[in-house]
């Protein structure tokens, strides 16, 4: 059956993510709210839809069942598609969160497998495909994203093959040898070489991905063809897959807009008022999830605290860790190493009316985030493993003024193309807190300089760049191949 809602729709550019950008708040269950959503593909995505005429399908973020509260200004091109209890649970936190996301983060903790999540996940990616389906007029493009909705573009092409199909990943594709421990591996490749095309953040991605449907669907003739952004193409019986790289990016016109402006810059002054103008201020932005090394972070400024190389009254580290997946295990107890962590800190490090770590567990609104973003000196963006990292990229693009350094993990995504950071290994305690060091000692000719090449980099390869050149690989040619060596 065609989801209600969306029935009467045809629109020719349909946004599929697990996430809408709004999800609805009902910690106040007698007056829920629609707020921003969290995370990197909402950032990212936003302003993509924004300038397009469009629809997005996708899960507003509660479970309560029954009918949403309307959408902000009526916002019809916004489609929920409605999660049970039970789906949050094996879809959401379990098979999304708890096999895959952990397996695709090079298994920093270890993944689980169970049928049943499995099972949620085939039906919920299912009903994914079916709203898609109800949304696309004819011959619409339609553009999948992330790990949660894998077999969306198998499903969607056989319920409407007149249709065009994108997918892309937001999170890193694993080495064949990890992604193998998958027991459904065969059946999420189905599911993907259901697009025309299949983008990742880096080109390792795209050739893990290539050589993993070498191994597993040996029929098929797979060939690396670098052009550009395509690393490679398969050609199935009736059509060709093409494979690339994209790295994701940030509205940064819009965020150097938002760091221009005065409540802003004003915000940023009082922060740095408030904190101690002759303080040094290092600051970390993250959702609370263990791929990011929050912990690992608070270790090495604690190291450097301990050896004397900062001190509570020149440096002050502070940590915004958004509220994520609070239920899941991991990073239940994720969250307490790192509130014990700062409380040690705090505890052995501070003196009345001034701690060290500042830390507040939950999410600020934009312009708060860029007046921090603003007043740091030190940016700290150090995940363990992580597909691109916005983070990193938000801070360059809200510097105009050139000032602030940036400590970015190899690990990141971001370090690819961020290449005049100053990069870090996050498992190395030793060259962590001499990392940090450096940065805090940065020389101010040598920090603009850097900051320079940085900003020109992301300017360039912004988030509309991204979207319009993975759009423009999906549209070059028709992706069919009428007769060819794999016909
Ligand atoms: P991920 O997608 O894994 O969360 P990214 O760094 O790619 O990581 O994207 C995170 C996005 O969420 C960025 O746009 C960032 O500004 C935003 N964000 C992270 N933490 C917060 C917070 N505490 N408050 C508001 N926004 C946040
Ligand atoms: C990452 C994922 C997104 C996800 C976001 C927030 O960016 O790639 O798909 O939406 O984290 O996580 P959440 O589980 O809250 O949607």
């Amino acid at each position: 059956p065609r989801p209600g809602r969306t029935a009467a729709s045809d629109a020719d550019f349909v946004v599929v993510a697990n996430r809408l950008p709004l999800h609805l708040d009902t910690t106040d269950l007698d007056a829920p709210r629609w707020r921003r959503s969290p995370g990197g593909l909402v950032s990212a995505l936003e302003p993509i839809l924004r300038t397009r005429r469009g629809a997005w399908a996708g899960w507003a973020g509660t479970v309560t069942g029954g009918a949403h509260p309307a959408l902000p200004d009526q916002d019809t091109r916004m489609h929920p598609v409605p999660l049970t209890e039970d789906e949050y649970r094996d879809y959401y936190e379990g098979f999304s969160n708890a096999t895959l996301w952990p397996l695709f983060h090079d298994a920093v903790v270890p993944p689980d497998f169970d049928q049943s999540w499995w099972h949620s996940y085939l039906g919920v990616n299912q009903r994914f495909a079916q709203h898609a389906a109800a949304l696309a007029g004819p011959g619409a493009t339609v553009w999948v994203q992330d790990y949660q909705l894998m077999l969306v573009p198998a499903m969607l092409r056989a319920l409407r093959p007149d249709v065009r199909i994108g997918f892309f990943l937001h999170i890193p594709f694993p080495p064949p040898e990890l992604f193998l421990q998958l027991p459904w591996r065969s059946q999420i490749v189905d599911g993907l070489l259901g697009a025309d095309l299949i983008g990742f953040q880096l080109p390792g991605g795209a050739e893990n991905f290539l050589q993993l449907v070498r191994r597993l669907r040996r029929g098929e003739d797979v060939s690396r063809a670098p052009h550009a952004s395509v690393l490679g193409r398969v050609l199935l019986r009736d059509r060709e897959v093409r494979v690339g790289a994209f790295p994701i990016s940030v509205d940064a016109a819009g965020l150097e807009d938002l760091a221009r402006s005065e409540p802003v810059r004003e915000r940023t002054r009082q922060i740095r008022r408030q904190l101690g103008e002759r303080r040094r201020i290092m600051l970390g932005v993250d959702r609370l999830d263990y791929t990011k090394g929050i912990d690992q972070r608070l270790r090495a400024f604690e190291g450097l605290l301990a050896a004397g190389r900062a001190t509570a009254q020149d440096t002050v580290l502070v940590q915004i860790a958004t509220p994520s997946r609070e239920r899941i295990g991991h990073y239940r107890r994720q969250r307490a190493r790192i509130e014990a962590r700062v409380g040690q800190i705090n505890g052995a490090f501070g003196q009345v009316g001034q701690v060290p770590v500042h830390y507040l567990h939950t999410t600020v609104d934009r312009s708060e985030l860029a007046a921090l973003y603003g007043a740091a000196d030190v940016m700290l963006v150090t995940p363990l493993r992580d597909g691109m990292n916005l983070v990193a990229k938000e801070f360059v693009a809200a510097r105009p003024d050139l000032g602030g350094s940036l400590v970015l993990s190899e690990f990141a995504g971001a370090a690819q193309e961020l290449t005049r950071a100053l990069l870090v290994n996050p498992h190395h305690p030793v060259e962590f807190q001499d990392v940090m060091a450096a940065a805090l000692g940065q020389d101010e000719t040598e920090g603009r300089r850097r900051m320079r090449d940085l900003r020109h980099h992301v300017r360039e390869r912004d988030v509309h760049h991204w979207a319009h050149s993975f759009l423009a690989v999906l549209h070059g040619g028709s992706g069919s191949v009428p007769s060819g060596p794999g016909a």
